[in-house]
C-alpha cells in the first residue's frame, strides 16, 4: 500500500491536471449526443476532427504528387511562389507530363523565332527599360462606342474581381500597390471601392446586384452616386457590370450583420446591424434590352467604358445581345467571360462544381456568337479561369481573349497556400479573412513587391512563348497555333478544328505604337515609388 502511495506522490501535479481534463472531456463526450464519433470513442474521437481540419495541408505537403491537386497543383503553385520571390522557377531534366495523352495541349513554335530588335523594350539586353515587361492590350476599350475616356490597359494580364471583405484590407492594399508598380488594373470586386484600392493602380469598378457603394438604403442603384464616385476617383478606368461569375452563376448571397463593421457599412453603403441580401438578379434592368440601356446610361453619365462579366451556359440571351448590338450600335465595350473553374470567396459546392461551362467552352461559345455578327473587332474580350500561368494565358489569347484576369494566382503570389478556407474567415495566411490577428502577418510593402515580381515573370514568359511562335504580341496568336492531342499515335487537331472557328484578326502594328497611345493606362513610369 505504501509503495502505491509513494508512487502516486511521485507523479508530478501537472500529470494529474492533464488526467483530470481528459476525464472531464471523456465524460462530456459520452454525455453529448451531437457528435456520434466522439460519443462512441470518447477522447480519441477528437483526433478525427483535428486531422480532418488539417487534411488539405497534410495532403498538399506530404501525400499528393506534384501534378495531382486542384485547383492549382504543386508545380503550378511552386512556379508562382518562386516567381514572386525571384527564385529559380525553372525545371530540370525535362517535362514530367505524359505529353501523348488525349487532350494534351501543344503550342506550336516557329522554326525561327521572332527576331527582337536590340532597341525593343522586350530585348533581353533591355532589362532596365521601364517597359521591359510591358505587354499593353492591342485593343482600346470603349473606342468603338466613342466613350469619353477610352482605355488601353497597360498590361494584358490584370487582377480579377475580389472585394474588400472577401479579402483583407492588407491583401487588397498589397495587390493595389503591386498593380501600381507593374501597371496592370485592379478590379474592386462587387464590395465597392475601398480606401485599400486607392494606392495608385488603375481600377475597374465591379458592380453586382447589390450595387455596393452606389445604392440607396433599399439596395437600388443610384446613378448620381456612381457619377460622384467616378468623378472623385479618376483612377477608376472602367465599370464592370457583374451578371454572374463562373463559381456560382445565378446565386445571390447574404452579407451577415456580424461582418458589417462601420468601415464596411460606409464603403458599401449598407446599414449596420442588419443582414444584407444580394439578390441573384439585377433590379436596375430585367431583360437584355434593359441591360443595354443601363450600360449606355452609365457610360454616358461617367464617360467610362462599361462592360459585363458573366459565366456561360445557355446561349439565347447572348444571341439576343449580339442582335441588339448590331441593331442599335450600342452595348458593352468589353465582355469578361469567367470559366466554371473560377474561384470564389464562398459558394455551395454543387454550384462551384457543376453550374456553368469551363472557360474553353464558355469562351468559344460566346466568341463565335459575336463573330457571326461581325462584332468581335468592336468588343474587347476578357477571360478568366486559371489563366495566370504562361501557357494557359497563351491558349486564351489564341482563342480570342484580348486581356486576361487572374484572381487566385494573384492571391498565391502574395502568400496564399490554397488552404481553401476563404469561406470560414480563418484563412491562415491573412489574405481571405477579416481576422485582424491573421491579417497582421501581411506586410503590404513586401507582398506588393512579390505580386510585382510574379507579374513580371508571367509577362516575361508569355512574351518569350510569343517570340518562340514567331510573333511580337500575344494578340497575333491564332487558333491554328495550338494543337490538341487526340491520344492516338500522335494524332492532333488544332484549336480551330476543335472549336469550329478562326480568331478574328486583331489589328496590330508594333508594341512601340501601343506604348505611345494616349489612352494607355497605368503610370508613365511603371515602378514609380508608391505612396
Ligand atoms: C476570394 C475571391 C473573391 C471573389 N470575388 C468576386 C467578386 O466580388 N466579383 C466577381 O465578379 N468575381 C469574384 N471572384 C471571381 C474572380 O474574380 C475570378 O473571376 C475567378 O476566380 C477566376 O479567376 P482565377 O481562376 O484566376 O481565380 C472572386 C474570386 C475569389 C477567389
Amino acid at each position: 500500500m505504501e509503495t502505491v502511495w509513494s508512487f502516486l506522490a511521485s507523479v508530478p501535479v501537472w500529470l494529474y491536471i492533464i488526467l483530470a481534463i481528459a476525464i472531464i472531456i471523456a465524460l462530456r463526450d459520452v454525455l453529448q449526443r451531437k457528435h456520434t464519433i466522439q460519443h462512441n470513442f470518447p477522447l480519441v474521437g477528437h483526433f478525427r476532427y483535428m486531422i480532418e481540419t488539417i487534411g488539405p495541408e497534410l495532403r498538399q505537403y506530404i501525400v499528393a504528387n506534384n501534378r495531382e491537386e486542384l485547383p492549382f497543383n504543386r508545380r503550378q503553385r511552386s512556379w508562382i511562389y518562386a516567381s514572386s520571390k525571384k527564385e529559380n522557377n525553372y525545371q530540370g531534366f525535362g517535362t514530367d507530363q505524359n505529353i501523348q495523352e488525349a487532350g494534351y495541349v501543344f503550342i506550336k513554335p516557329a522554326m525561327l523565332p521572332y527576331r527582337v530588335d536590340s532597341t525593343h523594350s522586350h530585348h533581353v539586353k533591355n532589362g532596365n527599360d521601364p517597359h521591359h515587361y510591358t505587354i499593353p492590350s492591342a485593343k482600346v476599350i470603349g473606342a468603338y462606342h466613342g466613350r469619353k475616356r477610352p482605355y488601353r490597359p497597360r498590361s494584358v494580364v490584370n487582377v480579377s474581381a475580389m472585394s474588400y471583405g472577401s479579402l483583407s484590407a492588407r491583401a487588397i492594399e498589397s495587390l493595389n500597390k503591386g498593380s501600381f508598380k507593374f501597371g496592370n488594373y485592379h478590379n474592386t470586386g462587387e464590395g465597392g471601392l475601398s480606401p485599400y484600392h486607392k494606392y495608385g493602380a488603375d481600377v475597374v469598378f465591379n458592380m453586382g446586384t447589390s450595387y455596393f457603394g452606389v445604392r440607396d438604403d433599399e439596395g437600388n442603384f443610384v446613378m448620381e452616386k456612381l457619377v460622384k464616385l467616378m468623378q472623385n476617383n479618376p483612377t477608376v478606368r472602367m465599370i464592370e457590370l457583374k451578371l454572374s461569375q463562373g463559381a456560382k452563376p445565378g446565386k445571390g448571397g447574404v452579407l451577415p450583420a456580424s461582418k458589417i463593421t462601420a468601415e464596411i457599412a460606409e464603403i458599401r453603403g449598407v446599414p449596420i446591424g442588419k443582414d444584407v441580401v444580394s439578390p441573384p438578379y439585377h433590379s436596375a434592368f430585367s431583360d437584355v434590352r434593359g441591360m443595354v440601356d443601363f450600360i449606355e446610361q452609365m457610360a454616358a453619365a461617367t464617360g467610362l467604358p462599361v462592360g459585363i462579366k458573366s459565366a456561360v451556359g445557355k446561349t439565347e440571351m447572348w444571341e439576343e445581345l449580339a442582335d441588339l448590338m448590331v441593331e442599335t450600335g450600342k452595348g458593352p465595350d468589353f465582355i469578361t467571360i469567367d470559366g466554371g473553374e473560377g474561384g470564389t470567396g464562398a459558394a455551395p459546392p454543387s454550384f462551384a462544381d457543376h453550374v456553368s461551362l469551363p472557360l474553353v467552352f464558355a469562351f468559344s461559345t460566346v466568341y463565335k456568337i459575336f463573330q457571326k455578327h461581325n462584332l468581335n473587332d468592336k468588343i474587347t474580350f476578357i477571360a478568366s479561369g486559371k489563366l495566370g500561368l504562361p501557357a494557359q494565358a497563351v491558349m486564351a489569347f489564341a482563342m480570342g481573349a484580348d486581356v486576361i484576369n487572374v484572381a487566385r494566382e494573384a492571391m498565391l503570389s502574395i502568400g496564399c497556400i490554397q488552404a481553401q478556407s476563404c469561406h470560414t474567415n480563418r484563412c491562415p495566411t491573412g489574405i481571405a479573412t477579416n481576422n485582424k490577428w491573421l491579417e497582421s502577418g501581411i506586410d503590404p510593402a513586401l507582398k506588393s513587391e512579390r505580386f510585382n515580381n510574379y507579374m513580371k515573370t508571367l509577362a516575361k514568359e508569355i512574351i518569350e512563348i510569343t517570340h518562340a511562335a514567331g510573333y511580337e504580341h500575344p494578340c497575333q496568336f491564332g487558333m491554328a497555333d495550338i494543337d490538341i492531342s487526340m491520344g492516338d499515335n500522335n494524332r492532333t487537331i488544332t484549336l480551330a478544328d476543335n472549336y469550329g472557328y478562326l480568331k478574328t484578326v486583331v489589328p496590330f502594328s508594333d508594341i512601340k505604337a501601343l506604348l505611345e497611345c494616349d489612352h494607355l493606362g497605368g503610370r508613365d513610369i511603371p515602378g514609380e515609388k508608391v505612396a
